[in-house]
This record gives structure tokens, sequence and C-alpha cells, in this order.
């Protein structure tokens, strides 16, 4: 069956405003915090409640469909054949956590290997960013219009600074570089935000040493509809069942920050 990829973009965004209505209403109590990998990876109960309701919504509705989401409610998943819902049930749980702002769903649908459906939600802005591939981007049904491109040392670009204070991290001369060469840096705290800003021209780049493919596979479908580009710092193409770099921008600076700083192996 051909899928209509408009409905199942409708489908995918009224679940992403369910979840978030669950999410907000887990605001008003208190939330269990654990840490996982080290004392600032966190997650909470309400990750995985959230994973749970797409999985759960998923499998009923579409059960030919596949899953892979960070907080691991679905078998560990190694291919990409068919129709596959990679989910971060809460980007910026730190965010979340801290803050009880500046976190997103994201919510990105592969079809053999290819981005078609990519959402975004900023959920406490109220800012939904979606694409349907070859539709173009939208913030809240307003169409992003392709990016115009800015010289390096007028762009802002999203980065975490905790790199750069390890004295031997492999990437900290280059990223120093950069971070001298540009206007300035931001770092938002959820990667899925970040590259949906860089589409939608509020920041002209964003990368980071290591992401996992929940951080970025909805927010890279954005990019390609204004024109913007995605890859590793070699300039390959970003897996996604594997962590690895990341970096996204307006294609020139795409192209500058791996060819002038970034792109040779470390
Ligand atoms: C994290 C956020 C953060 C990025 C981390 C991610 P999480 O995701 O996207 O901005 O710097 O690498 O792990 O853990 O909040 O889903
Ligand atoms: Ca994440
Ligand atoms: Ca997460």
């Amino acid at each position: 069956m051909t899928m209509n990829w408009i409905e199942l973009e409708k489908v995918a965004k009224d679940w992403t405003y369910e979840a978030a209505g669950i999410i907000k209403d887990s605001l008003a109590k208190p939330i269990h915090i654990e840490a996982k990998s080290n004392p600032n990876d966190l997650v909470t109960e309400v990750d995985r409640a959230i994973e749970s309701y797409f999985f759960d919504k998923i499998s009923k509705t579409y059960p030919d469909h596949h899953f892979l989401g960070e907080e691991g409610v679905a078998e560990e998943l190694d291919s990409l054949e068919g129709t596959v819902w990679i989910i971060d049930p809460i980007d910026g749980t730190m965010n979340f956590v801290h803050q009880k702002y500046n976190f997103a769903i994201s919510v990105g649908i592969y079809h053999e290997g290819v981005g078609m459906v990519g959402i975004v939600y900023d959920v406490m802005s109220d800012e939904l960013f979606h694409a349907v591939k070859g539709h173009g981007a939208y913030v809240n049904g307003k169409e992003l219009v392709p990016v115009k491109e800015r010289p390096l040392q007028e762009s802002v670009i999203g980065l975490n600074a905790r790199w750069i204070v390890d004295g031997k991290h492999p990437y900290r001369n280059p990223l120093l570089a950069l971070i001298r060469d540009v206007r300035s840096v931001r770092s938002y705290g959820s990667a899925a935000i970040e590259i949906a800003y860089v589409a939608a021209d509020r920041l002209d780049g964003y990368l980071s040493v290591n992401l996992s493919p929940w951080d970025y596979a909805a927010a890279v479908i954005l990019l390609e509809e204004v024109g913007c580009q995605a890859s590793t710092f070699q300039g390959e193409p970003l897996m996604l069942l594997t962590p690895s770099t990341v970096i996204v921008g307006k294609p020139h600076l795409h192209k500058e920050m791996i060819s002038a700083y970034l792109g040779e192996e470390q």
C-alpha cells in the first residue's frame, strides 16, 4: 500500500499535540529524575511515558511500521527497511527538569531510509516545526522561506561550550578557532530545536560532537526543504542507526565550517 505522507503528517501532528498535553499536565506534579550514562544524562518517567504513548499508537494504527526511540520502549532496531518512526519523546530533558521550558517532542518518519515527515514541537513555546518531503517546511502552518546565506564572520551558530573546556578534547582547537571567527554562539539545550532554528533562519548553523539519531532525525527533514545541509564533521551523510558528529547549516557556511575547521579526522 502506498502511504499518503501528508495524511500521515496530520496523524503524527495530532499525536504530538496530545503527547504535549500529557507533558504539560506532568509539570504540575513532582517528577522522578534518574541519571543514565552520567550525572548530566537525565531521564524522567515522563520521557518513558511519552515514548510508550507513541509506541502504542503506532503499533495499533500501523502494525507494519517500525519504531526507534531513545528510551528503549521498543526492541532494538538494526535496519531502516520499510517505514520507521524515529522518536525522541523529550529532547532537552535537562531543560524540562531545570527550566520546565525549551524542550521538544521530535518525530521523524523515514521510508526505506529517506526522511518523509519531520515534526519538532517546542511544547512550551507552542511552536510546531513540520515538513513533508517535497512540500516545504513550516512553523505553525506558516511556510519557512529558503534560507539566505551570511558570511561566516556574520553567522550565529549553535553549539555546546562543554567540549571546549576539556583541554584534551580532539575537537577543542578547531572549535576554538570557529568560535573566534563567527559572530557569536548560542546554546539552547535541545538539538532538535536548534536544528529547527537553522531551518527557520534563527541560527545559521549548529553542530555537536556526538548526537544520536533521535536527536536529529526529524529536524534534518526540515532542513532539506529550505535548502540547508546536514552531515557528519567529515561531510559524510548522517547515519540513522548509530551516533555521530553532526554539523548543519546554510550550504556555503556548512561547507566552509567543514573545509576550514572540522573536516580532518581527529
Ligand atoms: C540532548 C539534547 C542536547 C544535546 C545532547 C542530547 P536529551 O538530548 O539534544 O541539546 O546536547 O547531546 O543528548 O538527552 O535531552 O534527549
Ligand atoms: Ca535528545
Ligand atoms: Ca530525550
